[in-house]
């Protein structure tokens, strides 16, 4: 029996609060509306949830302290708008050995962050910064986990053990909890699908069939993914129950207000009274501008999500943005990066016995901090293979004018002990890395976006040059200077990334 707190009494909150009492946790459940916690404890029903009867012994509470305190797991139930405030009122009662689930969907207009980056960048500013994080997402409408029938979800984080404890917490013969490491692809699913299920809803409204429908959720899915790629998370989670799972149940289900929204709009009704009759949250409105700014940042095509942007702030008419959905450029259903590596794969498969996809990455890997270790997982999951070249100590300071904590065979061990790391070589200069590809059979060349265009160059050896982004807020050199600064040595030098010249081939 686990103590829960959930904040927040909507009706997830309160259909996943009776799920957990009935399979015996100790719930409390919070609202930052005390007339809605009155109405809940005393009649026992949510006008939202005809068929379920609130269990007596879930409590209910218009204190958030006392929700809080002493809580085993706490879950965010509140819509993505409310996230950070009520991270916010929480945390004078946190403490970092709470396990801290998050289920609401969305993304944060201009930080563009996911809901547990919200939180956890809300809990830092109050000075918790270690306590847990975990994502619980899926196809998984309040209406029938209310009733008991069957559902499944994931439990994301990259803390295995956490993402357990919450699937042994919440799982139970109705409710099916699989683990997930991809945290940001399973938080970019549950917002994203949110759109591609108004525009679902559009077409419903338009009174366009089953094969408007399922084109929808299927291209829909495919610039998801698309996104999620280029953001480094992994391509399988957008085939799992987080990704396409959720869109079909959001896309199809009578239960889905994002889908109930839209089909208003399709029949005419303007958005903003759409959302009005909707009478409960449409997550897929308020994740439309940061999923705007991510498609920009990372240069992708999302021209469903670009359309349900212009049918609800442009001024477009449903029925034009379809067509011109219909009209664009023909295209072939293979992207042309997906062909090149088909393409390469054959002539790779002919040249070699093993069809094995084979990752490089080059780096100091110097305190190997968690920024580093989630680059290494997402070059991982571009392939079967990963090897990191490991700057010598003579390469760094002769070449990148840098100092580094560990000696080079402390910082092999380092990476040797991570699971996913197969093999780790020397870098010796900067020109080695034209025959590396070569003489590894390498695939794809990554590294940080920090470096973006500066290894373009390795496309003249035949193999993709993939830049990936870095963990938000984290930064070696930071860190450095502030191990540097406490210990009252001087600083490294300030070589940046401009000042090396990555190919001198002279
Ligand atoms: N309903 C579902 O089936 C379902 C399933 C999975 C995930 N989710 C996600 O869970 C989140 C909540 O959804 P919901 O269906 O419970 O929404 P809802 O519209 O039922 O929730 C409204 C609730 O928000 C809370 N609230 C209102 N004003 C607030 C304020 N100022 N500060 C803090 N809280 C306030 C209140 O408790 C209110 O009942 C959403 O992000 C949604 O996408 C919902």
């Amino acid at each position: 029996m686990a103590k829960i707190g959930i904040l927040g009494a909507g009706t997830w909150g309160v259909a996943l609060a009776g799920m957990l009492t009935k399979t015996g946790h100790d719930v409390t459940v919070w609202s930052a509306l005390p007339q809605e916690i009155t109405e809940l404890s005393e009649t026992r029903r949510h006008k939202n949830l005809p068929g379920m009867v609130i269990p007596e012994e879930t409590r209910f509470t218009a204190s958030i302290e006392e929700a809080c305190r002493g809580k085993e797991l706490l879950v965010f139930a509140v819509p993505s708008v409310y996230l950070r405030g009520t991270a916010a009122a929480a945390a004078p009662f946190l403490s970092e050995d709470q396990i801290l689930v998050d289920v609401a969907k969305g993304l944060e207009p201009d930080t563009l962050y996911t809901m547990t980056q919200v939180i956890r960048d809300e809990l830092r500013r109050h000075g918790i910064t270690r306590a847990p994080l975990v994502a619980l997402s899926g196809p998984t409408h309040a209406e029938e986990v209310a009733v008991g029938l069957p559902t499944t979800i994931v439990s994301a984080c990259t803390d295995a053990q956490v993402a357990e404890k919450v699937q042994r917490i919440f799982m139970n013969p109705i409710f099916r909890v699989y683990t997930n490491p991809d945290v940001e692809g399973v938080e970019l699913c549950g917002a994203v699908k949110n759109i591609i299920a108004l525009a679902a809803g559009i077409a419903t409204g338009l009174g366009y069939g089953d094969n408007a429908r399922a084109a929808l959720i299927t291209r829909g899915m495919a610039e998801l993914t698309r996104l999620g790629v280029a953001m480094g998370c992994y391509e399988q989670t957008f085939s799992g129950l987080a990704g396409v799972g959720d869109l079909i149940v959001t896309a199809t289900s009578r239960h889905s207000r994002n889908n109930r929204c839209g089909t208003l709009i399709g029949q005419g009704v303007p958005p903003e009274e759409a959302v009005r009759q909707v009478g409960m949250v449409v997550e897929g409105i308020n994740a439309l501008p940061a999923t705007l700014q991510l498609k920009k940042r990372y240069g992708v095509d999302m021209p469903i999500v670009e359309a349900v942007e212009a049918v609800l702030h442009g001024g477009v008419a449903p029925r034009d943005a379809v067509y011109e959905l219909m009209t664009r450029e023909r295209r072939n259903e293979i992207g042309s990066s997906e062909l090149m590596v088909v393409y390469e794969h054959t002539i790779l498969q002919n040249r070699r016995t093993s069809d094995m996809k084979r990752v490089i990455t080059y780096g100091t890997f110097d305190l190997l901090h968690y920024g580093h270790i989630n680059l290494l997982r997402r070059a991982k999951a571009l392939g079967d293979y990963l090897i990191v070249v490991l700057s010598s100590d003579e390469f760094n300071w002769n070449e990148k004018h840098k100092k580094t904590y560990f000696t080079y065979e402390q910082r092999k061990q380092l990476l040797e002990s991570i699971r996913y790391v197969d093999l780790v070589i020397p870098e010796e200069n900067w020109q080695q890395k034209r025959s590396d590809m070569h003489e590894y059979h390498v695939d794809t060349f990554v590294m940080g976006d920090d470096w973006r265009g500066k290894f373009d160059f390795l496309k003249e050896e035949g193999v993709e040059v993939v830049y990936l982004p870095r963990t938000p807020e984290i930064s070696s050199s930071q860190i450095k200077k502030d191990l540097y600064d406490a210990a009252g040595a001087e600083g490294e030098s300030q070589t940046t990334h401009d000042d090396i010249n990555t190919d001198p081939k002279e």
